[in-house]
């Protein structure tokens, strides 16, 4: 058996050109409709990494309000069950299930009423803090990792080792998001309507006090509105390269 140097261990890579050992984080952030989910998703396929959508952890705080008819507007009580429900990613489904009292919520995070209240609980600093040290915790864990959300390269990873930026035009995005919900078989508004929905999300997400969505300036920004999915995967693979052959040059 060929035993390797220190040295030799850290320059092996997979067939993505990715190190095959040590703490990887890749962010990416962005707003709705950017693809960035599926992006996330395949990009951590393709580097052989864990994949972590901090957004259904969001989308399963403002389930879990909704579902025991808390008011939205009462903080207290909106962070006690979400901390009492210990929401836990199941690892071993792809994509990881988000779990609430130990229970996956499946596409009850997708709902229309869900995709409303999010952005409201996603305002309040308590769950975010909540939220920012769960994230933290799995990237412990799970240290070789492409996370996606908002705040991931900005505050909760700031020193990932590449961070992304994704962005498209408002009414792309809307479109997208439209033909997302009917291959989901949810029934869905008009593009116009989503076109409603995203700007006021967008306004809320980038004005909150607390983990704004903001590019950060290390990110790659990256327009997706004229490229497929898979062009934007291909895109990002090469970059990640890249990005680690030069830190490790
Ligand atoms: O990406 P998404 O649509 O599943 O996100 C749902 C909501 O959660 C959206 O309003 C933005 C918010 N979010 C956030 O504030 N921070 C994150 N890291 C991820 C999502």
């Amino acid at each position: 058996m060929t035993t390797l140097t220190d040295d030799q261990k850290t320059t092996l890579t997979n067939d993505a050109g990715i190190p095959v050992e040590g703490p990887i984080v890749v962010t990416l952030d962005g707003p709705a409709g950017t693809g960035k989910s599926t992006v996330a998703r395949l990009l951590a396929a393709r580097l052989g990494l864990d994949f972590l959508d901090t957004g259904a952890m969001y989308r399963a705080a403002a389930a879990i309000a909704l579902d025991h008819k808390i008011d939205l507007a009462d903080v207290p009580a909106v962070l006690e069950r979400v901390v009492d429900a210990d929401l836990h990613f199941d690892w071993t489904t792809d994509p990881p299930a988000i779990l609430a009292w130990l229970k996956p919520l499946n596409e009850r995070i997708r709902d229309t009423d869900v995709t409303k209240a999010v952005s409201q609980i996603a305002a309040i600093g308590k769950v975010r803090e909540h939220m920012v040290r769960k994230q933290r915790l799995i990237g412990q864990q799970h240290p070789r990792l492409v996370t996606e959300g908002r705040d991931q390269g900005s505050v909760v990873f700031p020193d990932a080792a590449v961070k992304f930026y994704l962005d498209a035009d408002p009414a792309v995005r809307a479109r997208r998001r439209r033909e997302q919900m009917l291959e989901a078989g949810i029934d869905a508004p008009s593009e116009d309507v989503l076109l409603q929905d995203i700007l006021l999300r967008d306004s809320r997400d980038s004005t909150r006090a607390d983990g704004p969505l903001i590019c950060p300036d290390d990110a790659m920004r990256i327009d997706t509105s004229p490229i497929t999915i898979d062009e934007v995967v291909d895109l990002l693979v090469v970059k990640v390269r890249v990005k680690l052959a030069a830190a490790s040059s």
